[in-house]
C-alpha cells in the first residue's frame, strides 16, 4: 500500500496559461507539477529555462518537480534551484559527472533526482543512489508528450525497486502512463507517476473537470 503520487506534466498544458492550468490540475487532484525543460540538443525539442519557470512558482502549492533534458546540466542547476524546484532531475546521459551533478543539485537545497532513458541499464544508477530523493525512469524516449509506453522498461521498474531496498527514494515514471500502463509500474515498484497526455485530454481551464477524472482514472 504504497501512496502514489500523480504528477501531471505540464508540457500537455496550454503554454499560454501556466497559471491557470496549474491551479486547475492542482483543484483536481494533482500530487506534484511536473516540469519539463528540454534544450534542443539533449532532446530533439525545446521549452523554456529558468525564467520562465520562476515565473509560474508561485502558482504551484503542491511541489515543484523540474526535469532537466539538457546538455551540458551543471551550469544551470543554480539557475533553478533559484526559480524555486523543490526537485531538479537530471539525466544520467546528459555528462560524464553525474555524481557531481547530483551533489550540487543538494548542495543548492533542492532533492536530487536521476534519470534514465530507456536504453540506460539501471544498475547504472547503483553508486548513485545515496545521492538521490529520485530516480526517474523514462518510459518513452525523452522529447515529447504523448508516446507510446515502452514496455520493457517495467523489467527496470522492478529492478531498481530491488536495488533502493528500505531507502527512501521515490521512483518516478516519467512517459506513456495512463490507466491501462499505470498499474503495471505499480505492481512493479513505482510511486510517482508523471502524465501529461493522460491527464490533460478533454479538458481545459475553462472546463477542467476532465483533469479530475483522469487522474482518478490512472
Ligand atoms: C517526455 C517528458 C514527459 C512527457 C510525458 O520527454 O519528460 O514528462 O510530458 O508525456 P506523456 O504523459 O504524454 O507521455
Ligand atoms: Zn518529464
Amino acid at each position: 500500500d504504497r501512496n502514489v503520487k500523480i504528477a501531471p506534466s505540464i508540457l500537455s498544458a496550454d503554454f499560454a496559461n501556466f497559471g491557470a492550468e496549474i491551479r486547475a490540475v492542482e483543484a483536481q487532484g494533482a500530487d506534484w507539477i511536473h516540469v519539463d525543460v528540454m534544450d534542443g540538443h539533449f532532446v530533439p525539442n525545446l521549452t523554456f529555462g529558468p525564467p520562465l519557470v520562476k515565473a509560474i512558482r508561485p502558482h504551484i502549492s503542491t511541489v515543484m518537480d523540474v526535469h532537466l533534458m539538457i546538455a551540458p546540466v551543471d551550469p544551470y542547476i543554480e539557475a533553478f534551484a533559484e526559480a524555486g524546484a523543490d526537485i531538479i532531475t537530471a539525466h544520467l546521459e546528459a555528462g560524464a559527472h553525474t555524481h557531481r551533478t547530483l551533489q550540487a543539485i543538494r548542495a543548492c537545497g533542492a532533492k536530487a533526482g536521476l534519470a534514465l532513458n530507456p536504453g540506460t541499464p539501471v544498475e547504472a544508477a547503483a553508486p548513485l543512489l545515496d545521492l538521490c530523493d529520485l530516480v526517474c525512469l523514462m518510459t518513452v524516449n525523452p522529447g515529447f508528450g504523448g508516446q507510446k509506453f515502452i514496455h520493457s522498461q517495467v523489467a527496470q521498474v522492478k529492478k531498481l525497486r530491488e536495488m533502493i531496498g528500505d531507502r527512501e527514494i521515490h521512483i518516478e515514471i516519467d512517459g506513456g502512463v495512463d490507466p491501462s500502463t499505470a498499474p503495471l509500474v505499480v505492481e512493479a515498484g513505482a510511486d510517482v507517476l508523471v502524465a501529461g497526455s493522460a491527464v490533460f485530454r478533454g479538458g481545459s481551464v475553462d472546463n477542467p473537470a476532465p483533469y479530475g477524472e483522469n487522474i482518478r482514472a490512472i
